[in-house]
């Protein structure tokens, strides 16, 4: 890979060893996967701040880089952290995680990341525009940023995007380049049953474990800004993709050529096959409803604030979270007001990388991609109970008396 005569001084020491680590990485990342030199970034997204999923030693790892002077040099948003700041010990965490997230949290702010510890940094104004290139972690953010957004990004690991952020560059390879975001299958959905309201994040499931890999050009749908977020954390989740195309909606879908590629259809059948197996619990067993993986949109919030503010709490031994970020939960004080007759609103964590263990066993969700993950040993053990927004709140509200 060619350097320029200042990158290689990052990568000799001359500009300290926190550049000279972050190039290194760099440098090992872009001879795997051929790319050429380094490009440019306008922003990164920066994963493994949950103390849940890098426990002591990436802990050491981020102190080490703080005490090296590692500073950011674009602007760097977190992914959600491993506890609300303001009710981790009615969530169940306890003092040690705490002390232990804070230090996390301490050591990314040293190096000048933002303190808003959201996957959906997009929905909050910290958002690339189209054919910007950035360096995101998590996956959830990184495909709604190459396809709903259409910026540029690989599917960045935690290392990879802070040594992006340092650099302010990142390899050129993968979806940086055009080659790349090429169609490479066709999805046709045919729904009849469920035509009105898709279930997307379901749909997404069947997507993402039928191309892997492969970018999808999808049709026969129409998501929403919001379906379009659940339905592409749901594909890379299942799969291992990070861009797709849907005809009429994403914004390179009018580029794509459909000539010669492969095609799989989805039917009412796939879905409601695959919806069945999402869940390993019936509703009666759940201890804990959990929505916001990914995290919520105003507009999400609001829905289930009107849902509720009519209605009155049952079967208060089944706990609620609802994730957003603080940004989102601020701007809403009156819905959130609404939804804390119920629950708690939770910021800065979600359900899966907060340890839900310590309290819960069963949880129910909205989220595919939750579903997939939170029956996973490191990642809460939870049977899960997968159903819809509104069946859930049902569950636990009826219409208030008078
Ligand atoms: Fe976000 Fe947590 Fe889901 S980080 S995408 S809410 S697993």
């Amino acid at each position: 890979m060619h350097l320029t005569r200042e990158e290689e001084a990052a990568l000799s020491g001359e500009r300290g060893p926190a550049q000279r680590t972050a190039m290194e990485l760099l440098v090992a990342l872009g001879d795997l996967y051929g790319a050429d030199r380094l490009i440019p970034i306008t922003r990164a997204h920066v994963s493994g701040v949950s103390y849940k999923t890098i426990r002591e030693g990436g802990l050491k790892w981020l102190k080490e880089l703080a005490r090296d002077g590692a500073v950011v040099s674009v602007p760097s948003t977190l992914n959600p952290c491993g506890r609300d700041p303001q009710h981790w010990e009615e969530m169940g965490v306890d003092a040690h995680f705490n002390q232990r997230q804070g230090e996390i949290l301490k050591a990314y702010a040293s190096m000048g990341l933002e303190m808003v510890c959201t996957c959906t940094p997009f929905l909050i104004g910290r958002s690339p525009n189209f054919g910007e290139h950035v360096a995101a972690a998590e996956s959830a953010n990184c495909i709604f940023m190459n396809s709903g957004i259409g910026a540029r990004t690989n599917r960045e690991g935690a290392p990879s995007a802070l040594a992006a952020a340092i650099i302010g560059k990142t390899a050129n390879f993968g979806l940086h380049l055009d080659e790349n975001r090429k169609a490479q299958v066709v999805i046709e959905v045919d729904l009849k049953k469920e035509k009105k309201r898709p279930d997307f994040p379901v749909i997404g499931t069947v997507i993402g474990e039928a191309v892997g890999t492969r970018v999808p050009f999808i049709r026969g749908v129409r998501p929403g800004d919001d379906e379009l977020k659940n339905f592409g954390a749901a594909m890379a989740a299942w799969g291992s993709l990070s861009l797709f195309h849907v005809e009429g909606i994403t914004p390179e879908a009018d580029e794509q050529s459909l000539d010669g590629l492969e095609r799989i259809h989805i039917t009412d059948g796939d879905v409601a096959e695959r919806r069945a197996k999402l869940s390993s619990a019936r509703l009666d067993e759940v201890d804990l409803i959990a929505f916001g993986c990914p995290h919520l949109s105003v507009e999400e919030l609001i829905d289930i604030a009107a849902f509720l503010e009519p209605r009155e709490r049952i079967r208060p031994e089944v706990a609620l979270w609802v994730s957003t970020s603080k940004v989102v939960a601020q701007s809403l004080r009156k819905e959130v007001q609404v939804i804390e007759r119920f629950g708690r609103v939770i910021v800065d964590t979600c359900q899966v990388v907060t340890p839900v263990e310590n309290k819960h066993k069963v949880t129910a969700l909205n989220s595919a991609k939750a579903a997939f993950y939170m029956p996973k040993e490191g990642f809460g053990s939870q049977r899960v109970c997968y159903g819809a927004t509104e069946d859930l709140l049902a569950w636990i509200s009826r219409p208030a008396a008078g």
